[in-house]
């Protein structure tokens, strides 16, 4: 069966062009004038775009003594009401299970998803069953290892483990991930704030201040410097993350950041306001920032320091999220995002000039696609790769309200923004997979992309290294014993 896409604007991450998109089957045939299918879908005055690939999603997490309200089935069918056809979770082993059986849980759990979707691999514990797996883990399509530097006691792994992980992700062309807090400061400030009556969903922010980001940010770049592998720092909220990034990548670093549309848009006000629930729902590491942290997200998007935007859609109700009534340690850190990623970075970044149409592409999708090493299966508008697109109307408005949408919690971190632009329609390899509000895939039609291993010499870091290797230093005036 072949479909035509005509009479839309083609976008890529470099090229604005009118012209038709033959597809047959899964994939992209042909691209040109006055092409013609079996049937028919009409573009005229829309954007045609590559889908959405979200490379930081939370579905079922088990987390905090819960689990994310999101599960596959329902995290991707917002997915694609939001024009993203691909997601990128997380797989997280248990103290006492290692990646490969961890990755079969995982596989479960993602049978019911209605996107195309691929893991990062947790290493939420580090020893011999860990540094042994790696490769097989790789050899099964992951090709990057998430650390978590925060969440002390619980998912955090310490810098010896770090390093050891990230030499060898080295070894075996794989990057590493870090969640960048200072997980010591964090548990410090909390017991802290608590002792002092702090106990609302405000202190969440005020025990992860953007200092103990940067400082690990900063930390994390020197550890993946030493071993060798390039870096890719999730959820960069602040400006001082943003400066150690924007830093190595000058020296040379091959040092990634991924801001959420979440921290580029809403700031720390929410966890002033009167309503508990209010403050709480919007709980989540890092916190949101003051408005300055903005503007520096911003500009590292358009000038090229951060390179993709995401979400780590996290979803909890209001209920889980009333586990921290008097303990704001203990509400579950996390916010959804993933139906209104593309609407709102076009409303705020396209329509208010920060961002052009081809950038709002690289860093929603095409950026994502090839640091994760899928391009040009995914981000791309090229015969052969795969036909994720949405058809993207720039006239169409709507106010985002929790009332409509797919996820299955109860409200929005975005409630009440209005937005202009809005994908009217998702395609998933091929088969149209949403239209103007109603979910056209199955549960079931997501399928595993495997994300093969880097090359290592052309994602290794700086090659100053080489040049600095140690050398023994030979020596002919030996000091006598004794003298
Ligand atoms: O608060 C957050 N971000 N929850 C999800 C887990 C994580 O740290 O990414
Ligand atoms: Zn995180
Ligand atoms: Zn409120
Ligand atoms: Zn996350």
């Amino acid at each position: 069966m072949t479909t035509v896409i005509k009479g839309g604007t083609i976008v890529t991450a470099d090229l604005t062009y009118k012209a038709d998109i033959l597809i047959d089957g899964e994939t992209i045939a042909a691209i040109g004038p006055d092409l013609a299918g079996d049937e028919t879908i009409d573009a005229s005055g829309a954007y045609v775009m590559p889908g959405g690939i979200d490379p930081h999603t939370h579905m079922e997490m088990p987390f905090m003594g819960t689990f994310s309200a999101d599960d596959f089935d329902t995290g991707t069918a917002a997915a694609l009401a939001g024009g993203t056809t691909m997601t990128v979770d997380f797989c997280l082993p248990d103290p006492d299970q290692g990646p490969l059986d961890a990755l079969q849980v995982w596989f479960q759990k993602a049978g019911p998803a209605r996107t195309d979707y691929s893991f990062h691999m947790g290493v939420t514990w580090w020893g011999q069953k860990f540094f042994d797996e790696m490769p097989k883990v790789v050899e099964a399509g992951i090709n990057t290892f998430k650390h978590f530097m925060a969440y002390k006691g619980a998912l955090m792994v310490n810098d010896d483990e770090m390093f050891a992980s990230f030499t060898r992700c080295a070894e075996i062309g794989a990057m590493p991930l870090v969640h960048a807090e200072n997980g010591d400061v964090v548990a410090f400030l909390q017991q802290k704030l608590m002792a002092q009556g702090n106990n609302g969903p405000e202190a969440h922010a005020y025990s992860r201040p953007p200092e103990v980001e940067g400082e690990a940010v900063n930390r994390a770049i020197m550890i993946a410097d030493q071993a060798g592998v390039p870096l890719y720092v999730v959820h960069t909220s602040c400006e001082q993350a943003h400066e150690a990034i924007r830093r190595a990548r000058q020296k040379g670093m091959r040092v990634y950041g991924e801001p959420l549309i979440q921290h580029l848009v809403l700031d720390d006000s929410e966890y002033a306001h009167a309503d508990w629930d209010h403050a709480a729902r919007r709980v989540m590491s890092p916190p949101f920032r003051d408005k300055s942290h903005q503007d520096s997200l911003w500009a590292g998007l358009a000038a090229g320091s951060l390179q993709v935007v995401a979400t780590d859609h996290c979803a909890f109700t209001t209920k889980q999220k009333r586990m921290g009534l008097g303990d704001f340690t203990k509400i579950p850190n996390g916010t959804g995002g993933l139906e209104d990623r593309l609407a709102v970075l076009w409303t705020k970044g396209v329509v208010t000039g920060r961002l052009t149409m081809n950038e709002f592409v690289a860093v929603t999708s095409t950026n994502i696609a090839k640091i994760l090493n899928i391009y040009p299966k995914k981000g791309a508008i090229l015969p052969g790769a795969d036909a994720d697109l949405i058809i993207f109307d720039p006239k169409a408005t709507k106010t985002i309200s929790a009332k409509t949408q797919k996820s299955a919690i109860d409200y929005n971190v975005f409630e009440g923004v209005e937005v202009t632009g809005l994908p009217v329609m998702t395609l998933s390899r091929g088969k149209l997979a949403y239209k103007e509000g109603d979910i056209r895939a199955e549960k079931g039609d997501g399928r595993f992309v495997e994300r093969p291993a880097n090359a290592p010499v052309s994602k290794a870091l700086s090659t100053w290294k080489e040049l600095t290797a140690p050398r023994k230093v030979e020596r002919t005036g030996i000091p006598m014993s004794g003298v």
